[in-house]
């Protein structure tokens, strides 16, 4: 017997295809069912099809819950595959001075930026820290993300890091999101290192990567490589020290000036390169080659103000062959964004993805920049029952009224754990 049945989705996006990140026409296909359904069997998805085909093939018995998708479209759950979760505090004063235009990097170079968020969150305990988490992990969730990753960073020293690490390893037995952990201890040079990066640089590598890798408090450790942060060579060395420790590399690259930090993705074979806006056409087609899941945070593009580029970059790395995903970058700094839809809606609008790339990326692809893509990410039979019913006639919706949460019931694991206002 059954225990969940949603059906007669006006269009159920399964996103069936192969078992790796989609590329090029690929991410085109979201294999949609009208009039769909879909069933799940101890968290796993059991069947999959139209509304009479299923409802002949499975169970149904009394402790079936079913779900009238009438009028809506079911898709997977959104993956997050890249958030700074866990700070305390806010920079609403420096997002001010942002907006009259002090830049970024000039507002970090002395002493603000995410060395205030530093200052903050290692005044802050991990309960205050949790708190925090979890109300943030609640809205990920009423907005439609079931899988989300978190980053540390904020830390920036070896027992504030690890507490980092902690608060997101706590979290996981308070939601029912699935939380994936990335050693960021690298975000930048804390001010008491200024003048001795290499120190800096050997502590991460020293002690960071070997006390989180052997706490098995982190999956993933990524780096900040830009200018007046990591070079490209602290960042290999990182890097490399991270793998040697069974922690595969992600990195923020080309973010904010171009400093080859999409070819060292490659180098590295990263499971993910973030950022990407100044990366350079080579950069690209070494990503495409690798196989290493381009990250699209277009929130962040948008709220630093930069002006979208003559081709949009999503254009390009899909044009490159890259397989592409989108993140909200959820942080105090240059993204305060949760929200995987106003993602999808700023990555067709301003990234030039059209709407079913842009779904492909906040899913399927998504999942792969985790390493979860064959378990999460698509609604095929053997994975993992995470799906969201969006109160929308059609897909074509979901970009098209960006800013409103569309988001009807949320299903992680074959549970439904969150139903909104209206029902
Ligand atoms: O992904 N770029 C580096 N890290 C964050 C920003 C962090 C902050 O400003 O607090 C990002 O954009
Ligand atoms: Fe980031």
């Amino acid at each position: 017997m059954i225990d969940l049945l949603i059906r007669h989705a006006e269009e159920l996006l399964t996103l069936v295809g192969p078992v790796r990140p989609r590329v090029r026409a690929e991410l085109d296909e979201l294999g949609i069912i009208q009039d769909g359904a879909v069933a799940a069997q101890d968290g796993q998805i059991v069947a999959v099809g139209s509304t009479s085909e299923i409802e002949h093939a499975v169970e149904i018995g009394p402790a079936t819950e079913i779900i009238n998708a009438h009028g809506c479209v079911v898709l997977p759950g959104f993956v997050d595959p890249h958030t700074h979760l866990v700070f305390a505090g806010d920079r609403a004063e420096e997002f001010n001075r942002r907006l009259q235009g002090e830049p970024y990097l000039a507002i970090l170079q002395a002493g603000g930026g995410i060395l205030e968020t530093v200052r903050a969150t290692r005044a802050a305990s991990e309960a205050e820290l949790q708190h925090k988490a979890q109300i943030d992990l609640q809205a990920m969730l009423r907005h439609g993300t079931t899988t989300v990753e978190a980053k540390s960073g904020y830390g920036l020293a070896v027992e504030d890091e690890l507490k980092l690490l902690r608060v997101v390893q706590q979290l996981q037995s308070t939601t029912p999101l699935e939380i994936v952990s990335t050693l960021l201890g690298a975000h930048t040079l804390p001010l008491e290192y200024r003048d001795r990066r290499e120190a800096y640089v050997d502590l991460v590598i020293e002690q960071m990567i070997p006390r989180a890798a052997e706490a098995g408090l982190a999956t993933f450790c990524d780096v900040f490589c830009e200018q007046g942060t990591f070079t490209l060579e602290e960042t290999r060395r990182i890097l490399r020290a991270g793998q040697a420790h069974g922690l595969q590399p992600k990195l923020h690259a080309d973010q904010i000036t171009a400093n080859g930090g999409a070819q060292l993705a490659a180098e590295v074979r990263a499971i993910s390169a973030d950022h990407l806006d100044q990366s350079d056409d080579a950069g690209l087609r070494e990503l495409a080659q690798v196989g290493v899941v381009g990250v699209l945070l277009p929130g962040a593009t948008f709220f630093l103000g930069h002006g979208a580029p003559p081709t949009p970059l999503g254009r390009r790395l899909v044009d490159a062959g890259v397989a592409v995903a989108v993140a909200s970058d959820y942080n105090p700094g240059t993204c305060p964004l949760l929200s995987m839809q106003l993602v999808i809606g700023l990555a067709a609008i301003r990234e030039g993805l059209t709407t079913a790339q842009a779904i492909s990326a906040a899913t399927i692809n998504a999942g792969h920049a985790v390493g979860r893509g064959s378990r999460i990410g698509s609604l095929e039979v053997g994975k993992q029952a995470d799906m969201v019913v969006l109160a929308i006639p059609s897909h074509l919706h979901l970009p098209y009224r960006f800013g409103l949460n569309m988001v009807r019931d949320v299903i992680k694991r074959g549970r439904r754990v969150h139903k909104s206002g209206k029902g």
